[in-house]
């Protein structure tokens, strides 16, 4: 689990470029391809389970800077392709979490998610961390268990008065595989 993951031909991933997916940390000038990204992600795979208002909620506080800021701040990774980004994800050290882990519409159900989510508990493991919890939004938490997360509660964030119903989830990491 805990080696990097090797690259993978994006011929699979359904990208029009045929490439290799690369991982590597998020870098200035990521911001604007980060969020549209986030954007896209939501509104297609999380509108299911939330309403406009919600995902308008989740979405608002968030801006391309502030989250090229967090992310450079954290440990995030972007998954890239023919040189478009197809996922990111972070790690909080401070607070043993998982911050962020997102995959765009066009290419999820192709192991990226999973690849994002190995990296970053390869440097959770680096950094010392035994253990990650983080917050699922409802659409992902299925994706999490089978990426070895365990639900904890259910929980609600209550962002600009639009209460958003989300489950806490926990995994124990493997120290002893670096
Ligand atoms: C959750 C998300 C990151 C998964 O990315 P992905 O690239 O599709 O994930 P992978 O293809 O690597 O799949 C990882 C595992 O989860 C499973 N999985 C993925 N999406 C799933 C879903 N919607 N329901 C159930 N299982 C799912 C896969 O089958 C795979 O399991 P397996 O290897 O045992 O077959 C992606 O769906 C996403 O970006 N969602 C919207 C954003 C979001 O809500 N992010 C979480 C914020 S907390």
């Amino acid at each position: 689990m805990a080696s990097r993951p090797d690259a993978v031909n994006c011929q699979t991933v359904g990208v029009e470029k045929f490439d290799e997916l690369t991982l590597r940390k998020v870098r200035p000038g990521d911001g604007e391809a980060l969020y549209l990204l986030f954007l896209a992600s939501i509104r297609a795979l999380a509108a299911a389970h939330y309403s406009e208002a919600q995902i308008l909620a989740w979405t608002s506080h968030i801006t391309p800077a502030r989250l090229e800021a967090r992310l450079m701040h954290s440990v995030g990774y972007a998954a890239e392709c023919g040189g478009e980004i197809v996922g990111f994800a972070s790690l909080d050290v401070h607070h043993g979490e998982l911050d962020f882990l997102y995959v765009h519409p066009k290419t999820v159900r192709h192991g990226i998610g999973r690849r994002l989510a190995e990296v970053v508990e390869w440097e959770a493991i680096r950094h010392g961390l035994s253990r990650l919890e983080l917050t699922a939004s409802l659409n992902a938490a299925s994706a999490y268990e089978r990426l070895g997360y365990r639900r904890l509660r259910n929980i609600t964030k209550t962002i600009e008065g639009v209460v958003v119903p989300c489950v806490r989830m926990e995994k124990n990491l493997p120290t002893n595989q670096l």
